[in-house]
């Protein structure tokens, strides 16, 4: 469905945003056959950008591109405005950075990921190590619960950017804009894997009886 809809809506000869993560994964493969149409893509991690080339997909800096007609991308949840945690993958600051050049966000998700205030799933938020204890104090003072990701062999997970990951657990995110304007102003915070400042324009949502197109009118 989202490659239908790409095909649909970018002009030919577009650069497409694409995401990360399992359902992104989908969305690459199934986009792969129309690669011709397109002049190829800006990533959002290294994962992506391999799986993009294993396919002939051309991936271009973010430098060269002066815009983007649609970015599309999976979510971990996703509110009943268009207001998503991401980040699950790790991938939170690019994907941001790219959603913000693009035109239209286009949320990939299956209807688990449907919820009516977010925060069941763990908000993640990238820090600059030397700040993750200060920010952990702060998360706590919130009423959240900060948890350092870690790898199989238990070091800290980095980032593509190098940088450490807090899992916040314990928050029923009521006004996503709100905290995700407060998180972003705590020095040594990267980025805060709530995209509601930029949210989802449209969600395509995969259930067993097919897929929803859901379109979100609140102005970005
Ligand atoms: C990557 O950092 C994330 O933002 C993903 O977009 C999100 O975690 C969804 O991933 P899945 O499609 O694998 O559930």
């Amino acid at each position: 469905a989202a490659a239908d809809y790409v095909n649909a809506h970018a002009p030919e000869g577009a650069v497409i945003g694409v995401g990360t993560g399992s359902t992104a994964n989908c969305f690459i493969d199934a986009l792969a056959p129309h690669r011709a149409r397109y002049r190829g893509a800006v990533s959002s991690s290294v994962a992506t950008t391999a799986r993009l080339e294993q396919h002939g997909i051309r991936v271009f800096d973010l430098n060269e591109i002066e815009s983007l007609p649609i970015y599309v991308d999976g979510a971990d949840e996703i509110d009943a405005s268009g207001a998503m945690i991401k980040g699950g993958g790790g991938a939170l600051t690019r994907e941001k950075i790219v959603a913000s050049v693009s035109e239209v966000f286009v949320c990939i998700a299956d209807a688990s990921k449907r919820v009516d205030v977010l925060g069941n799933f763990p908000l993640p938020v990238e820090v600059v190590p030397m700040a993750r204890t200060a920010i952990g104090r702060r998360v706590m003072a919130l009423g959240g619960v900060p948890v350092l990701r870690v790898r199989p062999d238990g070091t800290p997970y980095l980032t593509d950017n190098g940088n450490e990951i807090l899992d916040i657990k314990g928050l029923q995110i009521v006004a996503p804009r709100e905290l995700e304007a407060t998180i972003n102003a705590w020095p040594g915070v990267v980025t805060v894997g709530l995209f509601a400042a930029r949210g989802a324009d449209v969600c395509l949502l995969s259930s067993e009886t097919g897929v929803e197109s859901i379109c979100y009118d609140e102005p970005r």
